[in-house]
């Protein structure tokens, strides 16, 4: 953590929890939040509960955002949410390309890039997830993944949206396996993309681009992750479901 990058604690609740607990569960980060100034605290429900969740949030420093979104703003695309939609009920940002979208629904790369420009266009605050598979890691190939899935994902951003773009490095076989990466491991992925925004982009615009790490992330190994040069944030899927297990990872030491 460096730079003057405020720290980002995000909470992925994927396809978990119900309405009722979901609600709960936002109060409670709310009424531990306080003025949240020295650090950013964001959830992504499930859609269902998303303008539930955002009018609680409303008038928080909370962040609510989508799972995801589709590349056009609406049509017959049956199933998908648009960045406008997003915003109508109260988000304000959303993830693109979690690991769970390209493996289990099969998203390509050719997408990410269009849903990127997409969201920044609606106003939308893109968080945009990378990360390899096991098989990817074994064969050595982790860096070229990560630089593919950059070229996919930022093709369409300009210097001036910078600000406005966070990056997770997720690798695969990290989330929800119980298996974080080592710090190594995450350290080297993180330097790989610090240095792939500063050579495709100004280098000063690129400095603002928080990157989180997302895999198995708990209250014991978060103040660790947080003391890496480049790891500005968590994104949290398993351990973000509980104010026990959540909140000592957004009050971890930064
Ligand atoms: P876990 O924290 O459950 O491993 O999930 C990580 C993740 O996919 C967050 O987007």
């Amino acid at each position: 953590m460096s730079n003057g990058r405020k720290p980002y604690i995000a909470g992925n609740w994927k396809m978990n929890l119900d309405r009722a607990r979901a609600l709960d569960l936002i109060k409670t980060i709310k009424g531990r939040l306080g003025d949240g100034s020295n650090r950013e605290v964001a959830v992504f429900p499930p859609s269902v509960y998303l303008a539930d969740v955002a009018a609680v949030a409303q008038g928080s420093p909370l962040g609510v955002g989508g799972q995801n979104i589709y590349f056009e703003q609406e049509g017959s695309f049956t199933g998908e949410i648009s960045p406008r939609m997003l915003r109508e009920v109260g988000a304000d940002r959303t993830l693109i390309g979690h690991s769970e979208r390209r493996h289990i629904f099969g998203e390509p790369d050719e997408w990410m890039g269009r849903k990127v420009r997409l969201a920044l266009d609606g106003d939308i605050l893109p968080v945009y997830c990378i990360g390899e598979t096991l098989d990817e890691r074994k064969a050595n190939r982790t860096d070229r993944v990560i630089k593919r899935q950059l070229e996919a994902g930022m093709a369409d951003v300009r210097d001036s949206d910078l600000r406005r773009v966070t990056i997770a490095y997720e690798p695969v076989w990290a989330i929800g396996t119980g298996e974080v990466a080592s710090l190594k491991q995450v350290a080297d992925a993180h330097a790989t993309i610090r240095k792939w925004l500063a050579s495709h982009f100004d280098k000063e615009a690129a400095e603002p681009v928080r990157l989180l790490y997302g895999g198995s992330v708990s209250p014991d190994n978060a103040r660790a992750l947080f003391g890496l040069e480049d790891v500005d944030g968590v994104l949290v899927g398993g351990a973000s479901l509980k104010p026990d297990t959540f909140i000592p990872i957004i009050e971890a030491d930064i």
